[in-house]
């Protein structure tokens, strides 16, 4: 049975997860900076980046930045749910049935959807099970002035400017604190509310 009180819960969490967080916490430091190699050589710097136009040997102008597409045209959760979600291939044949169609990468891209295979993206962020996090509370929470208290970018970086996307931040409990913490989040350090 799964005691009601609070504290007695998290006394509990306590001992359940002391053995093999001593582990986890020795491993937790090699989350920043992982950068998995991903089955399509997707960059979000040419389609969430800012257009950088140059003009090419024949002398036509050409984009060799990014598309500007906004993050929630692909990522539409992070307001509504827990995740944020990686778009399904559907959501890449809205433009690439007749954008780009020379490049390597997407001509594979397409093999996929032919095939009717979801493509087998890597997980970048990966929390332990034991840990609760919404990517709705924090996105929707604002201070009195009606401001966002967070960024995508508070917590993952400047994707738009990424090739590959990248671990930014430990990812681990002393920087989700450590953000907490600060009096203008005005965010509960209270064990349970991670810990559920
Ligand atoms: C054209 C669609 C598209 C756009 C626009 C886009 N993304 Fe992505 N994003 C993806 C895909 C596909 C993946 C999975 C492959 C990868 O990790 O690169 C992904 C992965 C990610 C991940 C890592 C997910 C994980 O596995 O942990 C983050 C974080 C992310 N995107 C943030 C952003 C942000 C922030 C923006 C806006 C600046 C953005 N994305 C714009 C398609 C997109
Ligand atoms: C809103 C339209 C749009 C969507 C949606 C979109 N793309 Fe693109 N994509 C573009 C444009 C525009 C280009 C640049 C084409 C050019 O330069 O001729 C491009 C280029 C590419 C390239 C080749 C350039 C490079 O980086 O090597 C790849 C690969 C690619 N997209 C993958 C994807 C994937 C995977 C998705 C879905 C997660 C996706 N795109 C969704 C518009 C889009
Ligand atoms: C307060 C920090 C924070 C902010 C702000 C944030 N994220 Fe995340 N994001 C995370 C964490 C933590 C995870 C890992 C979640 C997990 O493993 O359950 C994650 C995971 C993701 C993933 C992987 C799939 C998923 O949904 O879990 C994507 C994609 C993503 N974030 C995109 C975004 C986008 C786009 C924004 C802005 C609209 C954003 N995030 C804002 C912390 C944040
Ligand atoms: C950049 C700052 C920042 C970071 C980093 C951050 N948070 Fe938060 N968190 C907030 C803010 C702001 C709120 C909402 C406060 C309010 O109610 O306005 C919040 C609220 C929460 C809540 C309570 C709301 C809910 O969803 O039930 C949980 C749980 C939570 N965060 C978990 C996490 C976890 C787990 C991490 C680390 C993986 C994390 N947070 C990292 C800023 C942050
Ligand atoms: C703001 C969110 C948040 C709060 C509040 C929080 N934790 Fe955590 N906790 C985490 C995250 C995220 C991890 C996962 C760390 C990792 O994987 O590196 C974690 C991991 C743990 C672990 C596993 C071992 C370890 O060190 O990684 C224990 C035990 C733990 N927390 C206990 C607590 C206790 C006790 C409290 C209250 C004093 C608490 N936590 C408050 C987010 C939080």
């Amino acid at each position: 049975m799964i005691p009601r009180s609070k504290p007695l819960r998290a006394v509990i969490l306590l001992a359940v997860l002391g053995g093999a967080g001593s582990l986890i916490w020795a491993l937790s430091n090699v989350r920043q900076g992982y950068e998995p190699r991903q089955p399509i050589y997707f960059r979000h710097s040419r389609m969430a980046g800012a257009p950088k136009w140059t003009v090419n040997a024949q002398g036509d102008s050409v984009n060799v930045g990014g598309s500007n597409i906004p993050c929630l045209y692909c990522h539409t959760m992070p307001y509504k749910g827990r995740h944020a979600t990686v778009p399904s291939t559907a959501v890449c044949m809205n433009c690439h049935q007749t954008v780009g169609q020379n490049f390597e990468w997407v001509i594979k891209l397409k093999d996929y959807w032919a095939r009717g295979e979801p493509i087998p993206w890597v997980k970048v962020h990966d929390l332990p099970d034991f840990v609760y996090f919404d990517h709705s509370t924090h996105m929707n929470a604002v201070t009195q002035e009606g401001k966002a208290k967070v960024a995508c970018e508070d917590c993952h970086g400047k994707v738009q400017d990424m090739d590959v996307v990248k671990v930014q931040n430990a990812f681990n409990m002393g920087w989700c604190l450590t953000c907490h913490r600060k009096p203008e989040m005005g965010a509960s350090t209270d064990c349970v509310v991670c810990h559920r």
